[in-house]
This record gives structure tokens, C-alpha cells and sequence, in this order.
């Protein structure tokens, strides 16, 4: 699909993208826009190196494509001088070889905040009260009467709540823990909490001021801390080398035995097979995943355990987040091309 023909400058982008605002930027900006409708999913370094062409000013591409070396390269040599991930993770974006390559390299921080932090909630809410396989028991046809044991789960008032990654997506997630449901926090982050910490603080004190119980906060010493003392874990670090398989057999081992785990970061933060065996021989242990160590396949087994939530990679979609997604995207390589700064921020 190609947009404005004669435009100066050649921008590519390997996905049709939700909204209209990122194309009228690009075309408004003398941009000759090429977007590919190859209806495959992912698409491979083959494919955009075909897509990149002899001339090609900049490239908009998605989190499920390898930006290493040969596409920075191929890239470069087309005179392209920017590429944005319509996303905030870029561990699929190689910074070096862009770097290497005089390729700038823009992602989409802020606008998926709240949406992410909302899925993490929602499947927080959804493990927590066993939404799913009560929905799957009514569609069956299985319920024949109130009972008072049917579908118990976990109230989540008073209980703990532990975040690991405080940056933006984590802090919003915990907010909205703290504040709607009054869950204690417990969070680990190497470097960032103060935005969380300046919260907690206030949001205290504030109960305190009204007479109601104050939640209780605290930033462990280690992960482990929070691993044994929360009831509801929520994931939110960036994935790179010193994060893969950060929740592994011994880790999962430490929570407790009736404990919900989320992830809504990156897949390879969990051992995933280490988690299928926890989730087998621990039937009250539960889990939310929206991404999976070898997306799109789940590790065998995990699609037929009771105790796990999962969905497709949907922390983002809300279409609100999905179009302030494109026109970040855009933004960050017209930026580029007419010499703004671009968007590239690692502090999630
Ligand atoms: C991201 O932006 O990194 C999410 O995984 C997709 O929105």
C-alpha cells in the first residue's frame, strides 16, 4: 500500500498500524509511505531487506522482527538513517549494530503505560477469582445451583502485592493495586522507584489523614524478598541478558504454594518449563501470562492447565494505546529524517 507516491523521503513500515493520525504525519511531511501487506505474522529479515529496497529514508517495524546487523546494514546501505519498534521493548532491536550502522533507533514509551498496567490488573483479577474457568464451567452447561464452595478464590483486600520492575508500566500497575484494592506492596527494582516510592508515600498518608487503615509498603532488598512474601506477583522488568529466566525452578520454588504470578513484560523473563512443572504439582498456584518465551507457541503442556490465564500478547491493545503507538513510531523517524530528536528511551 503506498501513500503519497512522489514524497521525498521513502519510510517504510513492515505492518498495516491502528489509526490514520501516523499516516497523515508522514505523508504531511513529504514522506512517500510504503506499508507491506505480506499477510504473514512475522515476517523475516529476508522479507524486510526486500521491503527496505535500494532507497529507503527510514523503517516502522514490530516487536516480532530480528533488527540485527543484516537489517541495520541493509538499511544503511539504502541510506536509511532511522527505524522505529512500535513498541517499548525493543530486546528484538540490536542498539549496537544500529549504532554501528549511523541508524538511529526510536521505541514508544508512555502511551501503553495505563494499558498494559490494565491487563496486568485485569489478569490479576481474572486469576484471582477464577474467572476463566468459571466462564468455561457456565458454557458447558455445568451449573446447576449456587454451592458455597463452587469458584473460591483469593480477596485481594489486605492481602500483598509484590512488583519486580518498578519503572513506568510497574508503578502504574501497583497504583492501581494499592489504590483500588487496597493490597499491600511489596516491590524490588534495581534502579527506579521513586516514582513509585513519592506514591506510596502520599497515598499512606492520605489513609491515615481519613482514619482508614493505611496500606503498607516496602522496597525489598532482594527479589527474593518479594518472592516469599507477596501473594500476587506481577512481572515488569525489561528482558536482556541479565533478566532471562529471572523466575526460574528455585525462584518459583520460594513463592508461596497459593501465590498468582503475572507477566505481562517479555516471555523469557519465566522458565517457562519450570513453570508448566510448578503449575502441575502445584494445583492452587496461579498464573497470568500475556507473552510466552517462544512466541507465538506456549511450552508444551501449559495449554491444558486449570491454574494458568493465558492471552495473546494484548497488554497494549486498547486502541487508544495502539494508535499513540504508530504516531510515536512515526514521529520518532520523521523526527530523525528532519533532524528532531528522536524518541529512543530505555527507562520503561
Ligand atoms: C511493548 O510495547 O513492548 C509491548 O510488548 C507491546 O505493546
Amino acid at each position: 500500500e503506498v501513500w503519497n507516491p512522489n514524497g521525498k523521503y521513502r519510510v517504510v513500515s513492515t505492518k498495516s498500524m491502528p489509526g490514520t493520525r501516523w499516516i497523515n504525519l508522514l505523508i504531511q511531511q513529504d514522506c512517500r509511505l510504503e506499508i507491506c501487506t505480506e499477510k504473514k505474522t512475522i515476517l523475516s529479515v529476508e522479507d524486510i531487506i526486500a521491503l527496505i529496497g535500494d532507497k529507503c529514508d527510514g523503517v516502522i517495524g514490530q516487536l516480532t522482527e530480528d533488527w540485527g546487523e543484516e537489517l541495520f546494514s541493509a538499511l544503511s546501505k539504502a541510506g536509511g538513517k532511522a527505524f522505529s519498534n512500535m513498541a517499548v521493548g525493543y530486546n528484538n532491536v540490536d542498539v549496537n549494530a544500529a549504532n554501528k550502522y549511523g541508524v538511529a533507533v526510536g521505541n514508544t514509551p508512555g502511551v501503553l503505560t495505563e494499558t498494559t498496567a490494565e491487563l496486568a490488573a485485569s489478569l490479576t483479577l481474572a486469576a484471582a477469582r477464577r474467572i476463566v474457568e468459571a466462564d468455561e464451567f457456565m458454557r458447558a452447561g455445568l451449573y446447576d445451583g449456587w454451592l458455597p464452595h463452587l469458584f473460591v478464590g483469593n480477596l485481594l483486600k489486605g492481602q500483598t502485592v509484590g512488583v519486580i520492575g518498578a519503572g513506568r508500566i510497574g508503578s502504574a500497575y501497583a497504583r492501581m493495586m494499592v489504590e483500588g484494592f487496597k493490597m499491600n506492596l511489596i516491590y524490588f527494582d534495581l534502579y527506579q522507584a521513586t516514582r513509585l516510592e513519592k506514591f506510596v508515600t502520599a497515598y499512606g498518608a492520605f489513609l491515615k489523614s481519613n482514619g482508614e487503615t493505611p496500606v503498607t509498603w516496602k522496597r525489598a532488598a532482594s527479589m527474593d524478598e518479594v518472592l516469599q512474601e507477596a501473594d500476587i506477583i506481577s512481572l515488569h522488568p525489561i528482558l536482556d541478558k541479565t533478566t532471562y529466566h529471572l523466575v526460574n525452578k528455585e525462584r518459583l520454588a520460594k513463592m508461596k504454594k497459593e501465590a498468582i504470578l503475572i507477566n505481562c513484560s517479555r516471555g523469557p523473563v519465566i522458565d517457562e518449563v519450570a513453570l508448566v512443572d510448578h503449575l502441575r504439582e502445584n494445583p492452587m498456584f496461579r498464573v497470568g501470562l500475556d507473552v510466552f518465551e517462544d512466541e507465538p507457541y506456549m511450552k508444551p503442556g501449559l495449554a491444558e492447565l486449570k491454574n494458568a490465564i493465558v492471552v495473546p500478547h494484548i497488554a497494549s491493545a486498547s486502541k487508544w494505546t495502539r494508535e499513540g503507538m504508530a504516531t510515536l513510531a512515526a514521529l520518532n523517524v520523521l523526527g530523525k529524517i528532519k533532524g528532531y530528536p528522536v524518541w529512543f528511551d530505555a527507562n520503561r
